[in-house]
């Protein structure tokens, strides 16, 4: 989930045939979601049209083609991943397997161990993450939000150091959403496997942008979203490994395990399948082509804005994100003159319009935070795109900045 509470669309008068999309409007704002890839579309077709039968009818065909279909989907996903079929639970999205993984692996822990633990995090967390935790807080959970460094990373040694005898579960997101750097996730998880404690990560900003294999992270619990590569929305997993105790959020016909109760979107697994093929098909080619055309926009901007500053390391970062903040501009004033011809966030994407968390644990203050920008490249995003973006920002700067 991302939403931009401060932008405020003028309204389609008829919701249900939505309007073309304006070609003049530059998109960098892939972090939030990606189009659905043709190629998606057209491998869910069947599973809208002909082929609509529910999983679980295994007493005709209908049903048993669905079946089959999310086997070879589950089969697939679960072989990009380096782990078994049945380690993969279906949900609607990385909101939903953020809070199974969380509150249900708390929970059970608390139910196994007598009382709830203690709980670690950090405070550049999604509120997909965060949310759940202040949950869990309500639930008598102790909860340790661990404040990163200034260029966004984390260092073991911080985790080290926060760890209790009573530490049940540490949740470290693999790519963050909006500065992108890249945590230190094996590090992470060989300090909880050396202490007995199950790790979580959340790799929805990382998975189909990063080669991943969940046996060299080393996390029990790993989540994903299909909407930000190229998938359609409303669909995600959680990777469970190994057994790793967890209760349900849901009770109902018993599915994905007992994990997860209700009738599986076949279309959309169908669609996350063919997604996670695709951005991995052409991962490395496609990432070094972003990286160069973000490094691009960000030494272009930067020689042409002296002023503006960098948010989060270069490296270790996603190649396809750029996050800087605009000294001494409005937020609001400067998105608004971004708007006719740039889609992109300021660094406060679903933070309910309050300034980004994320830029302020990195030690941004609250305008600082609103006078950002989070660019996101996506697979379609072109050189011209890069040029259009960097005059527009540079154009809006200068205007903004004139006294
Ligand atoms: C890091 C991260 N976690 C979780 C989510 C939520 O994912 P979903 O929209 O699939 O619920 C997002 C998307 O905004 C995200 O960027």
């Amino acid at each position: 989930m991302e939403c931009i509470a401060t932008i405020r669309e003028s309204h389609h008068a008829d919701p249900t045939h939505p309007p073309k999309r304006s070609e003049v409007v530059i998109n960098l704002d892939h972090q939030a979601t990606t189009p659905c890839h043709p190629s998606v579309i057209q491998a869910m077709e069947p599973w809208w049209r002909e082929q609509w039968g529910n999983p679980s009818s295994r007493q005709h065909r209908l049903g048993l083609t669905a079946a089959a279909a999310i086997g070879s989907a589950r089969e697939r996903l679960a072989g990009s991943l380096g782990i078994r079929s049945d380690e993969l639970i279906f949900t609607s999205g990385a909101t939903e397997a953020n809070n199974l993984a969380l509150l249900g692996h708390a929970r059970a822990r608390a139910l196994s161990d007598g009382e709830p633990g203690h709980l670690i995090s950090v405070a550049s967390e999604h509120h997909a993450v965060l949310d759940p935790l202040l949950q869990l807080k309500q639930e008598g959970f102790q909860i340790t939000l661990l404040t990163p460094q200034t260029n966004g990373l984390l260092k073991p040694e911080q985790l080290e150091q926060a760890l209790q005898t009573n530490t049940q579960l540490i949740s470290v997101m693999v790519a963050n959403n909006e500065i992108g750097v890249i945590q230190p996730i094996r590090e992470l998880s060989d300090l909880c496997s050396n202490n007995g404690i199950t790790m979580h990560t959340d790799a929805a900003q990382a998975y189909g942008h990063l080669p991943l294999d969940a046996e060299e992270l080393g996390c029990a619990l790993i989540s994903l979203s299909a909407h930000k590569f190229n998938g359609p929305k409303g669909i995600g997993a959680l990777v469970v490994r190994g057994g790793t105790e967890l209760q349900p959020l849901q009770w109902g016909g018993g599915q994905e395990q007992g994990l997860r109760a209700g009738t599986l979107p076949v279309p959309l697994i169908m669609g996350m399948a063919a997604a996670a093929e695709l951005s991995i098909q052409d991962l490395e080619e496609r990432q070094a082509r972003l990286q160069a055309l973000r490094n691009q926009l960000w030494t272009d901007l930067k020689d042409q804005n002296p002023t503006i500053e960098l948010n989060g390391a270069l490296q270790p970062r996603l190649a396809h994100n750029l996050n800087i903040t605009v000294p001494n501009v409005s937020g609001s004033r400067l998105q608004r003159a971004l708007r006719p011809r740039l889609a992109c966030s300021s660094g406060s994407a679903c933070s309910r319009g309050e300034p980004s968390h994320v830029l302020q644990s990195i030690g941004r203050s609250r305008v600082e935070a609103e006078g950002s920008l989070r660019l996101s490249l996506g697979r379609d995003t072109t050189a011209k795109d890069i040029d259009g973006a960097i005059e527009v920002i540079t154009s809006a700067i200068r205007t903004l900045t004139q006294h």
